[in-house]
């Protein structure tokens, strides 16, 4: 499975990428806003720093203007993978921005329906939102398996990039079910590394240890 990371904060991205946890990495407007910077300049710094995919998202809403958005995009760097909304005008620019060789990520999908017709428009990633669906009481991870399905019956090669990843039994569901690649905030992936029998475990470890009274170095 790989791993993208869902922020645009550079410094956490980089202390992941030199663990070798980063394949790319996924940002969205609420994600700019948050770290504060300008869209083309920290794109730019994250996809000079990672060697897969980077997602900018445009913000048009109309297909003409998010193909003009994802033009300019997709000049940031050769890794720019451009993120359309799952709208059918978001469709439509996926069409024309994938079929002029760009990756196209079509984000904001809640139905295996939606996650058809992005296959069928060439998307490169499909971006199902796993924690929204389950803050409406649906089941984000049953959409991720419905997808699974329907894109192996077909054989579509559209990437299931399972998204608003939000706990680490979101991370572990979706790799089991065999989502693509996962996008979590960094706090996500670190949490994936605790437990708390491994904590235990190594306090009685170094206890014991303490009590032989040797070093090793
Ligand atoms: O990748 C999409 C993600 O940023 C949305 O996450 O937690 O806002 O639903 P969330």
């Amino acid at each position: 499975m790989k791993f993208f990371v869902d922020t645009a904060e550079v410094d956490q991205i980089a202390e992941l990428n030199e663990l070798g946890m980063v394949d790319g990495v996924t940002t969205n407007p609420s994600l700019i806003m948050k770290s504060g910077r300008d869209i083309l300049e920290v794109t730019k710094e994250i996809a000079a720093m990672v060697d897969g995919p980077v997602s900018a998202e445009v913000v048009a809403i109309e297909a003409d203007a998010m193909i003009e958005e994802g033009r300019k995009l997709a000049t940031i760097a050769d890794n720019i993978a451009v993120k359309v909304p799952l709208t059918w005008d978001g469709l439509k620019a996926c069409k024309v921005l994938s079929g002029e060789g760009n990756m196209v990520n079509v984000t904001l999908c809640f139905s295996a329906n939606q996650a058809l017709l992005a296959a069928k428009a060439g998307a490169t990633f499909i971006s199902p939102f796993i924690g929204r669906l389950d803050d409406i009481n649906l089941d984000g991870m049953e959409l991720i398996a419905d997808i699974r399905t329907i894109y192996d019956n077909f054989g579509f090669d559209t990437q299931i990039l399972a998204a608003s990843i939000r706990n680490v039994n979101h991370a572990c569901d979706a790799a089991r079910i065999g989502a693509d690649v996962m996008t979590a905030p960094p706090d996500v992936i670190h949490k994936m590394a605790a437990h708390p029998l491994t904590d235990k475990g190594l306090d009685a470890f170094l206890s014991d240890w303490e009590k032989t009274g040797q070093k090793i170095l």
